[in-house]
């Protein structure tokens, strides 16, 4: 008998990202994406590694969708490549681009796997960015425009959706740290950006209903438990505040229509670009919300910080994942009890797992520990947090296979399957293996 088990019905799947395993950059007439763009400028990832080929899922989807159905996985998260449909962004639809996900989809249906596609995972048109991107407001109309045609396509056959995955994410790391795409370096753009993109999140979610398809509307946001680094006052507001910033940023502004108070001394509209009339554009709430998850940051107050007045606190002792992650499986847990009770609304894990340097034996078999064990102590505590109350529908272990994982090309492995980049043969790893028997028994001895 299982020792942590699911509720009845709790839906087991894995996700991706097309950028990170489609390949085929430039095939049928695909266009662009910032990621080509970046990958294809030197220097920006190590070892010159670019997702032109990836895992060739693009060629290779019907033989990943076997995979999935070796795993038992009842549902899959992939994205949807804007460049591919809409070449320049906007205007001429790509019919070869579509079609790619119409087949996809098809074979998902017919395996007996509810798709769940997310409509921006990073890979934005080339051609936007040259007009400013992210930073330029015309991205928010052309992503709403976008988002409309792609869910009337496929909304006959695919009922749930993900707008964006962890816009946060994508404006911090490409606008403000510069690492991703499109390697821009300014806080202010950043913040402005910020804006833009909750605007086109909210406006895309009402178009997207609008097609008259759509059941369930959900976005997927990067979280990460917060904890203060001492008891004193100061730094529990600290971590409150960069919890607010870090993980409501792009959820209290659909919900309930304001940006949460996270900035010290109050948040400033102006910076964030706020023009009249758009606060009134903001709210348009969920369905459900997906949280991705993977580590822990903890945070001291720091009033030489400009903005938040908080500074990560660097833990020595910490256990961390082959991508320098914080283990600490009690964050899912804290994350889903508080969004459940801040908005009480279903929540899916739309992503989770780790990375670690997994090799093949000389039989062939590819054992990852580490990973099973990181993967056992935090569903066991998504399981206590479901215990707790919270509505937890699902659970997307990130992710399916090896790929390209962003600034760090392919030196970090995510993957329950093992991908030899050579070869492309996909070996499923002992977690893989694992995971399989625990979405048969829903749940597991540990
Ligand atoms: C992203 C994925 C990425 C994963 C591991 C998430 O932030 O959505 O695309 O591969 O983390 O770094």
């Amino acid at each position: 008998m299982p020792t942590v088990s699911f509720p009845e019905g709790f839906e087991w799947g894995c996700a991706t990202a097309s950028y990170q395993i489609e390949g085929a950059w430039d095939e049928d007439g695909k266009g662009e994406s910032i990621w080509d763009r970046f990958v294809h400028t030197p220097g920006r990832v190590p070892n010159g590694d670019t997702g032109d080929v990836a895992c060739d899922h693009y060629h290779r989807y019907k033989d990943d969708v076997a995979l999935m159905t070796e795993l038992g996985l009842h549902a899959y998260r992939f994205s949807i490549s804007w460049p591919r449909c809409y070449p320049d962004g906007t205007g001429k639809l790509n019919r070869r681009g579509i079609d790619f996900y119409g087949k996809l989809v098809d074979e998902l249906l017919e395996a007996g796997i509810t798709p769940l596609p997310t409509l921006y995972h990073w890979d934005l048109p080339q051609a936007l960015q040259d007009k400013g991107g992210w930073a330029d407001r015309d991205t928010a109309k052309r992503f709403e425009e976008y988002a409309f045609n792609i869910v009337d396509r496929l909304g006959d056959r695919v009922k749930r959706w993900l707008i964006f995955n962890e816009p946060l994410g994508f404006i911090i790391a490409g606008y403000l740290a510069g690492q991703h795409a499109p390697g821009i370096r300014d806080s202010s753009m950043a913040m402005r950006a910020t804006h833009i993109a909750n605007l086109a999140q909210s406006m895309a979610a009402r178009a997207v209903r609008q097609t008259g398809h759509v059941e369930a509307l959900g976005s997927a946001y990067s979280m990460g438990g917060i904890y203060p680094a001492t008891a004193s006052a100061e730094d529990k507001a600290a971590a409150e505040r960069r919890f607010r910033f870090e993980n409501l940023w792009f959820l209290e502004t659909i919900q309930n229509g304001r940006y949460p108070e996270a900035f010290a001394g109050g948040n400033d509209l102006n910076r964030l670009g706020v023009e009249p009339g758009d606060m009134d554009l903001l709210k348009e709430p969920l369905d459900f919300i997906g949280i991705n998850l993977y580590g822990r940051t903890t945070v001291a107050n720091d009033p030489q910080d400009p903005n938040l007045r908080a500074r990560e606190v660097r833990l020595p002792d910490a256990e961390r994942t082959g991508m320098d992650t914080h283990i600490w499986p009690e964050a899912i847990h804290d994350v889903i009890v508080r969004i459940w009770n801040d908005y009480g609304l279903p929540i899916y894990i739309t992503e989770n797992g780790t990375s670690f340097p997994d090799t093949v034996a000389d039989d062939g078999t590819v054992d990852d520990p580490k990973r099973l064990d990181y993967l056992q102590r935090y569903l066991a505590q998504v399981a206590k947090a479901i215990d707790a109350g919270a509505d937890v529908r699902g659970y997307y272990l990130w992710t399916l296979m090896d790929n390209f994982e962003w600034a760090h090309g392919f030196s970090q492995r995510f993957g329950i399957t093992h991908v030899d980049f050579e070869t492309q043969k996909r070996t499923i790893k002992q977690s893989g293996r694992w995971y399989r028997d625990v979405i048969t028994e829903n749940g597991f001895a540990y």
